[in-house]
This record gives structure tokens, sequence and C-alpha cells, in this order.
């Protein structure tokens, strides 16, 4: 099931038409606060109410045109001006190739410098999701020359990615800001732990690493996951290992228990919600079904009146 609904994720046809389909649109409301930024805008309002920070992030994926990636970019300094009058400001989270990675690489690199220094004078953060393995190498090299340069530049670790061990040591020099994710996409055998068992593993081992960095103020560690019981793990073994709470943030998706982010926040992790908005959901959402299939029998309700 996993399997097909990643398919379906990268697939034109089903791109170009579910999405206009009334029950696709109400199901995905499950995650999204609504197409628009004031939608998002009023998620932000609730979740700070809650103790929460925010992340937000545009979706949209593999822009084919220069002028697209110039209009997501006009979008991020928006928000990052939309977020200088609030109390807590809000962090933003781009996937390179929404910022035309795939067509012109310096423009992509361009517009994340200007995000990352409109980010460190707005008080905030530049995050750089981390797309599928045919982008894993760009991006982390991308990361490491932003990174020499902007302090406030964060970037997405998969832990499914057997590379990621060496890409942690790599990039700890430049006293890194590390999400540390399992993984969304459909990854081969020969590039990725498959099992659960064995994704977990690796993710709590670079937990605790990155986690005795951020300690030493060698790193900033976000654990991007809705896995409480290997949080809980983890911030057990931290804790022993004298990392303090207020060094483990974490982070979920909006809309995806949330009762354990707020519980997590009230026990004093820097907890934070990634908002997700805008109208190219199709593929996004297909992943999130893809990591519970169970979602799907939710989406189908919504086929009933
Ligand atoms: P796991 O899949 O083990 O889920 C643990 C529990 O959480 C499940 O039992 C279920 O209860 C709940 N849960 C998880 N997913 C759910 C869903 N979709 N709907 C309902 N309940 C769900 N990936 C990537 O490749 N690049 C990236 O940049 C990012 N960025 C990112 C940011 C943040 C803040 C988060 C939380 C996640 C990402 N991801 C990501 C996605 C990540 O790689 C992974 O696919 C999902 O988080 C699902 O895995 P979990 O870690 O939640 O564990």
């Amino acid at each position: 099931m996993r399997r097909v609904l990643l398919w379906m994720a990268r697939d034109r046809w089903l791109k170009d038409h579910l999405p206009r389909l009334p029950f696709a649109k109400r199901a995905v409301r499950r995650f999204m606060p609504g197409e628009r930024l004031e939608d998002a805008l009023a998620a932000a309002d609730r979740e700070n109410e809650s103790g929460v920070g925010v992340l937000f992030t545009r979706l949209g994926e593999n822009v084919t045109e220069p002028a697209q990636a110039d209009q997501v970019a006009a979008h991020y300094h928006q928000v990052l001006e939309r977020g200088r009058v609030r109390d807590r400001p809000i962090e933003i989270s781009v996937k390179p190739t929404q910022l035309g990675l795939d067509i012109d690489a310096a423009a992509c690199e361009r517009h994340c410098r200007e995000l990352a220094r409109h980010a460190q004078k707005a008080g905030t953060w530049l995050w750089l999701d981390m797309e599928g393995s045919a982008y894993t190498e760009a991006t982390v090299a991308l990361y490491e020359r932003l990174k020499r340069d902007h302090e406030r530049v964060g970037i997405a670790l998969q832990a499914y990615l057997r590379r990621t061990a060496a890409d942690v040591q790599r990039i700890m020099p430049l006293r890194p800001c590390v999400r540390l994710v399992k993984g969304a996409y459909d990854e081969p055998a020969a590039i990725a732990y498959r099992s659960t068992t064995a994704v977990d593993g690796n993710y709590q081992a670079l937990a605790i690493s990155l986690a005795e960095a951020a300690r030493d103020g060698r790193a900033r560690l976000a654990l991007g996951t809705h896995d409480s019981d290997l949080i809980e793990r983890i911030t057990t073994m931290a804790e022993a290992a004298g990392v303090p709470r207020s060094a483990l943030e974490v982070h979920m998706l909006y809309g995806i228990r949330r009762h354990e982010l707020v519980r997590f926040a009230a026990v004093g992790h820097p907890a934070y919600s990634l908002v997700a908005y805008g109208e190219s959901w199709y593929a996004w959402y297909m992943r999130r079904l893809a990591e519970r299939p169970a979602n799907v029998i939710f989406a189908l309700r919504q086929l009933l009146p």
C-alpha cells in the first residue's frame, strides 16, 4: 500500500486530476488549515496559544519555470515580513526544487541566500526540507555553502538513508541545525534501511550523537517525528547524558498527534508545528497517506455525503 501511494504521489495524470475532486479537497483539510497564507496564520495563532511555535511551508515542488521559483521566493519573503510583527517568529521550511534546483541551481542558491539573510534579520530561521535521494547530495552541499555564511539555517536529514551518519559527521564542524526525520520517499534497499527496526535504530543513534552536540552548544536539534515512544526513549537517554530538555526540540506536522506535541511543550521541550498550506498539495498529501495507510480510509469516508 505504501509503495502504491508513493507511486501515485509521482504520477502526473493523477496529480492533475485528483486534487480537483471535492472529496480529496475535504480529506486534505485534516493535514492543512487551508490553501491561503491567512489560513496558516490563523493556525499559527492557535498553535502559539498552546505553547507551540510554528514553521511554515508553502506546498509545491519541482518547479519547471524560473518565474515560478521567483514567485515562491517572493512569497516566503512576504511570510518573513508578516512573521516579524508577531510575538513568536515564524520559521520557514523550503524545498530546494521549489526554488528551482532542477532548472537553475545557481538561482536556487541565490534565493536561499536571500531568504537566509532575511530570516536572520527577522530573528528567525530558514530550513531546507530533504526531498528524494536524487537531491540528497545537492541539498547537503547547498546547506554546507549556506551555513558557512548564514547562522540561522537548518536542514532535514533522513534516518532511513544509509549515508546520513556520514552526512552528520560532514556538517558537524559547521555547528549544524538538524531536523531529524525518518524519511518519506520510496528509496531502494541499496541506499536506505527498509525495516522499521533498522530505521528507528538509526534514528535513535543519530539523535543521541546530535543531542550531545546540542548539549555542548555545537548544534541545534529537532526531533521531526510523531513517534512519541521513540522520542521518549531518546529524551531518557539524552537526559542521562546531561542534555537539557531545552536542547531537545520536537517538531510535528500540523494536524498529526497535536496532543502529544502540546504535552512535550508542557514538560519543557521547545515544540513546533510545521504548518503546510497552498494549492499544490497533491504529492505531499499522498506521502502523508503513505505514512499511515489507515488515512486512506479517512479520505474515502469523505466520499460519503
Ligand atoms: P511513524 O511513521 O513510525 O509514525 C509514528 C506514529 O505517528 C504512527 O503510529 C501514527 O500514529 C502517527 N503518524 C505518523 N504519520 C502519520 C500520518 N501521516 N497521519 C497520521 N498519523 C501519523 N520527510 C522527508 O523525507 N523530508 C523532510 O524534509 C521531512 N520533513 C518533516 C518535518 C516534520 C516536522 C515531520 C514531523 C516530518 C517530516 N518528514 C519529512 C516526514 C517523515 O520523514 C516521516 O515520513 C513522517 O514523519 C512519518 O514518520 P514518523 O516519524 O512520524 O514515524
